[in-house]
Formats: structure tokens, sequence, C-alpha cells
């Protein structure tokens, strides 16, 4: 990991960014114009170059990812277009106006890195203190937390304070307090952390759903296959400087490889494919079942597990002794009759 690893004093260089003979777009909802930013220490001496002459723009109605390993400068982006940094060179304009003008984070929802929630408050206070932030009424703000408590799934807790909940539980607050005001922009800074796969899953369709209503989203995170699952379009970051920017479909392509997904096919079709492909020139690489996802496997277990409580179904188990089978069917039936009693 290259965390404080940008010199100082290297010459200035970016990749500049993206598609730029498109169609005027009047729906840019972030543009990052030459931006960079320079750490000063205490004495105002340069420390660390965080961000390199960053251009991007992101699109109303995209999620779009910033990628990058630690120190590349994600968190620093993301607070410069909040407006809580100030560039050292360069512009942020959001929703066209500058983002050191902070009437346009009335606009904006922020999820921090870190959760900055006052610990001794439950959710339902904090979100209550955060509606009034925004000026909303108190039938408002009862709407809008009930609300938003559901959307997180903290309907069980939202009597208990911010110090007895776990990471990921903490993590839903945040995000609930980031749309407190229904924000048309959304920042979040590793939204994933802390959560099991089960609300990773849940917070990735949470996103998706902020998209289909329209909401811009920009995340960064260090989970690839959950970027990979959400965004429309990535930057990567290293070491503050943009090195790679598109389409998350384009950038993932794999050329000259040509996928088919058939259902049903005899052994003997499978033949024919295989002499087809070789008769057209083909280099055949595999005809095979596909495997799921770690995420699908895991949902699918803790689904069934809610469905029938105690089941349990072993299909690959030590080495030697049992079988799978024998463990599969010694489960089920230690299951029955543990039901029947
Ligand atoms: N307040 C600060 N003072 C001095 N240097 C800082 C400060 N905040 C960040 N940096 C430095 O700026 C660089 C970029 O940091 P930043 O937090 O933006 O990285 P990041 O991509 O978000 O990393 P991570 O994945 O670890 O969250 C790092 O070298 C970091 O040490
Ligand atoms: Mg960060």
């Amino acid at each position: 990991m290259d965390t404080e690893s940008t010199a100082v004093d290297e010459t200035e260089s970016s990749v500049s960014a993206e598609p730029s003979g498109d169609q005027p777009d009047s729906g840019v909802v972030i543009e990052t114009r030459n931006l960079s930013k320079i750490y000063r220490d205490f004495w105002g001496r340069k420390k660390v170059r965080a961000l390199k002459s960053l251009d991007i723009e992101v699109r109303r109605g995209e999620i779009f990812g910033l990628l990058g390993p630690n120190g590349s400068g994600k968190s620093t982006t993301i607070k410069l277009i909040l407006g809580l940094l100030f560039p050292s060179s360069g512009r942020v304009l959001v929703f066209d106006q500058d983002a050191a003008e902070t009437s346009k984070n009335e606009r904006v929802g922020y999820l921090p890195e870190e959760s900055y929630l006052y610990r001794f408050l439950t959710a339902e206070e904090t979100l209550d203190f955060y509606g009034r932030l925004f000026n909303m009424s108190g039938a408002e703000r009862k709407r809008r937390v009930d609300e938003l408590i559901k959307l997180v799934g903290l309907q069980g807790a939202k009597h208990r304070q911010l110090r007895e909940y776990s990471k990921g539980m903490t993590r839903r607050v945040g995000l609930a307090q980031a749309l407190i005001n229904d924000p048309d922009l959304i920042l979040l800074d590793e939204p994933t952390t802390g959560l099991d796969p089960i609300g990773t899953r849940e917070m990735k369709d949470l996103i998706l759903a902020l998209r289909d209503q329209g909401k811009t989203v920009l995340l960064c995170s260090h989970q690839l296959a959950d970027v990979q699952d959400v965004c429309d379009r990535v930057a990567i970051l290293h070491q503050g400087e943009l090195k790679e920017l598109g389409r998350v479909s384009d950038l993932l392509k794999v050329q000259d490889i040509t996928e088919v997904h058939a259902e049903g096919l005899s052994e003997e079709a499978k033949t024919e494919i295989a002499e087809v492909i070789k008769r057209h020139g083909g280099n055949l690489k595999s005809i095979d079942n596909p495997t799921a996802t770690m995420e699908d496997l895991f949902l699918n277990i803790v689904r069934e597990s809610e469905a029938r409580p105690g089941a349990r179904r072993v299909t690959g188990g030590p080495a030697t002794g049992e079988t799978p089978d024998d463990q599969t069917e010694a489960a089920d039936a230690s299951n029955d009759s543990e039901a029947a009693q």
C-alpha cells in the first residue's frame, strides 16, 4: 500500500478526462477542472500532493465510482466536492456552482468515511437532529425519519443508542442521515465498509434505487465487485493522478471472446457446437457450467436458513471420513428429529 506516497515536487500530469466530443451535456452535476490539492504542514510547507490535475465530469442520474489504492486521493476529492477543503489549484463545480458555495449542500447528501454521529443519541433522535438542521417541520421530520429507518432496515433498533450499534448498523444510520434532505447528489465514501453480505446487497440495491429516482451518486470503494455491480462509470486514481476513466462495461469487456449462455443442451448438442466453432476457425476455450458468485451462494444459504430455521446442508465436508452425502443426510435427519420434537 502506498499511503503518503505522493512526492511533493513532481511535475504535474493528468490523463485527460473522458469522452470529449459527445453532445454538449447540460446534465453535468460535478465537474473538476485541473483540480489539485496539496496538504501543507503547520508552517505552510508542502507536505503531501494528494491530487494532481484531476479532470472528471459526473453526469445527472449516473452512479460514478472513484477507485484507487489507500491514499490515492479519493476522500480528498469528495471533500473538495463538498467544499470541506479548498483546492490548491483548479476548480470544482457542483450544480454549476463553485464547490465553496455552501448553499449547494442543501441538495447534497454525504456519507463520510468515518462516522461522526453522536453516540448517546438513538437512530431516531440522530435523524431528527439532522432533519432540524434542514429546517424540516416536526411532521415532515417524523415522516422522513420513519421512512429512512425502514429503508435502511433499522426498525428493530431505532430506540437504541448508537454506542451500542455494530459497525454495519452505524453505517446504515450514516446512510439514512445522508438521505435526510432527499438530496439530488449523494456522495458515499466507502458505503459498504463494515456491512455483511446481506447489508452490502441491500446497500447496492439502495444505490441503484436512488439512481432510478433520478439521483446522482458518486461513491468510492475498495470493494471492486460492488463497484462493478453498481457503477455506470469509474475513475481510477493512483497517487493522486487519474489513470483510467470510462464506462464499466467498456473497461471490463474482454475483446475477441464470445460468450453464449444456453439452457438444456444435451451432450450431443455441445459436441456439435464445438465442431461448428472449430469449423469456423474459432479456438474453443471451454463449454462448461458457469459458477455462481460467492455472494449469490451466501445470500441463498441465509434465505434458506430463514425459511427453514435449523436446517443444515453440507455439500463439501472434510477430505476424509464421512462423504458429503452422508453429512447432508445426517444433518437433514437430525433436523427432522429436532423439528419433530
Ligand atoms: N488532513 C491531511 N493532512 C495531510 N495529508 C493528508 C490529509 N488528508 C489526507 N492526506 C494525504 O493525502 C493523500 C490522499 O489521502 P485520501 O484520504 O484522499 O486517500 P484515499 O484514496 O481516500 O485513501 P483510503 O482508501 O485509505 O481512504 C494521502 O497521502 C494522505 O495521507
Ligand atoms: Mg478515503
